[in-house]
């Protein structure tokens, strides 16, 4: 691995990571792809590098994969048709004996990738053991509109104690597009609806689509989050494509059976699955079932979270240091913003005499900043100074003056502050008083 320039900043970066660390070990995630992000050598190879990885952290995996360009080019090589309706393959006989080498090879391949482990490799020291069966029962489409499908099935039914089996014992469960029915019989399945179906049978943590288009916005910016009513609305108004919509679809149907939480992620963007894990704003579209962010009072369970929070401001002196204690004292006076778990930001109202009050220890995380959280945390303690008839907020501060400005603060002088604020005030540190009347 190549060191970063800075090795403070290597060091940082690596801190960060803890909480999702904690948060992961022991969870169950499905991670479902199409045959197109396998026909991409190498961001494959990376793909299961980052599998690697998750599973080094003790996330318990399940690959579902589909085939679709390699049961096609299989097809053409024999100078066969594939045959549509409605966006889904209809497998006769010969496509289905297309169907099964295409699964049979893909399941080699993906094993032997799984297998590596040379030294000075990504891969070293892995020892993934990858387990694969008959966990899914199908049945046919049938005849529909006229249409017989013949051996292009649904899910009937997950084997989920098998899949968990294996998890338990710490192994990655690979499972293909692949169905069988009491009949003996062997039937394609749709690789969205297989991951679906698994993910809401082993009530997963999270399921993970890889698709070819993320859900934007008018603007074409990538919808980031979305709650499932959102989801629900989008894809009554917008035009998202086949592929985004269908992945919707499924991602909703999962959260209605009860799993965590579902992500769309690009196929074409290196390292997807690692940045939308890993990182606050993620890469791709987090599906929940609840709002994710939440604004609230704080409670004692957070002085921890907040110290890290505002720890290296106070180190560079952007805020005023206060100890664990002060701020378990004054916990009353603070409200976070909460984003799945995790703290983003935080800011504390004291009041003062004279119907005034100060607005304190104002805090975004440095990765979340620019998303409107400050004036959200803000407009809170407006809210609060409101219901205590509080008159005028003040806001003390040396370096972020053009904030309160542009949030409709005017500068003020210490002398504007209410007598026993004002014997406090730090003439050393100088900080700028800025007054709103509310
Ligand atoms: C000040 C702070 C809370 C703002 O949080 P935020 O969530 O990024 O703020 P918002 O998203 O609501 O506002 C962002 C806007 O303010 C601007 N802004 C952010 N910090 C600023 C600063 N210190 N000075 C001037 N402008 C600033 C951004 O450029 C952005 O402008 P834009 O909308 O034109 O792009 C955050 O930068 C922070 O935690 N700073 C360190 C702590 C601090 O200084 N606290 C105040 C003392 S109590």
């Amino acid at each position: 691995m190549t060191a970063p320039a800075k090795p403070e900043e290597f060091v940082r970066w690596l801190r960060q990571t803890a909480p999702y660390l904690h948060a992961f070990g022991g969870r169950t995630f499905v991670i479902g792809f199409g045959g197109e992000l396998i026909t991409e050598r190498a961001r494959f190879a990376q793909f299961i590098q980052d599998v690697n990885l998750l599973a080094a952290l003790d996330i318990r995996l399940v690959l579902v994969h589909g085939a679709r360009p390699q049961i096609e080019a299989e097809l053409k090589a024999k100078g066969l048709r594939s045959r549509y309706a409605k966006g889904l393959r209809i497998t006769d006989a010969a496509a289905l004996v297309a169907v099964k080498h295409a699964a049979g090879a893909l399941r080699v391949d993906i094993e032997a990738l799984l297998s590596q482990g040379l030294p000075s490799s990504p891969m070293a020291g892995a020892e993934i053991r990858v387990a694969s069966g008959n966990y899914i029962a199908a049945q046919p489409i049938g005849v529909v509109e006229g249409v017989d499908y013949q051996f292009t099935g649904l899910v009937r039914k997950v084997d989920a104690t098998g899949i968990a089996r294996r998890l338990q014992a710490g192994e990655v469960v690979l499972v293909p597009h692949l169905g069988y029915s009491p009949t003996g019989e062997v039937f394609n399945l749709s690789w969205e609806d297989v991951a679906q179906s698994v993910a809401a049978a082993l009530g997963a943590d999270k399921l993970l689509l890889f698709v070819d288009r993320l859900p934007a916005d008018r603007k074409g910016a990538v919808i980031g989050e979305l709650t499932a009513r959102e989801a629900k609305a989008l894809l009554k108004k917008a035009d998202l494509g086949a592929h985004a919509a269908g992945a919707l679809r499924h991602a909703l149907a999962a959260l209605a059976a009860g799993v965590g939480r579902a992500h769309l992620i690009s196929r074409r963007t290196p390292g997807a699955a690692l940045l939308e894990l890993f990182t606050h704003s993620g890469v791709g579209t987090m599906i929940t079932a609840e709002p994710m962010q939440r604004l609230r009072e704080a409670r004692i369970e957070d002085v921890g979270s907040i110290l890290g929070l505002i720890e290296p401001l106070e180190a560079d002196g952007t805020l005023v240091k206060r100890g664990r204690e002060r701020l378990e004292r004054e916990i009353a006076n603070f409200v976070v913003l909460e984003h799945d778990g995790a703290l983003l930001g935080c800011a504390a109202l004291y009041p003062l005499p004279e119907k005034s009050a100060e607005l304190a220890c104002l805090a975004v995380a440095p990765d979340a900043r620019d998303a409107g959280h400050g004036e959200r945390l803000l407009q809170a303690c407006e809210a609060r100074a409101k219901g205590m008839k509080i008159r005028k907020l003040f806001a003390l501060t040396t370096r972020a003056e053009h904030w309160f400005l542009t949030q409709g603060f005017k500068a003020a002088s210490p002398a504007a502050l209410p007598g026993e604020r004002q014997a406090l005030y730090n003439w050393k540190r100088g900080s700028k008083v800025f007054l709103k009347r509310t």
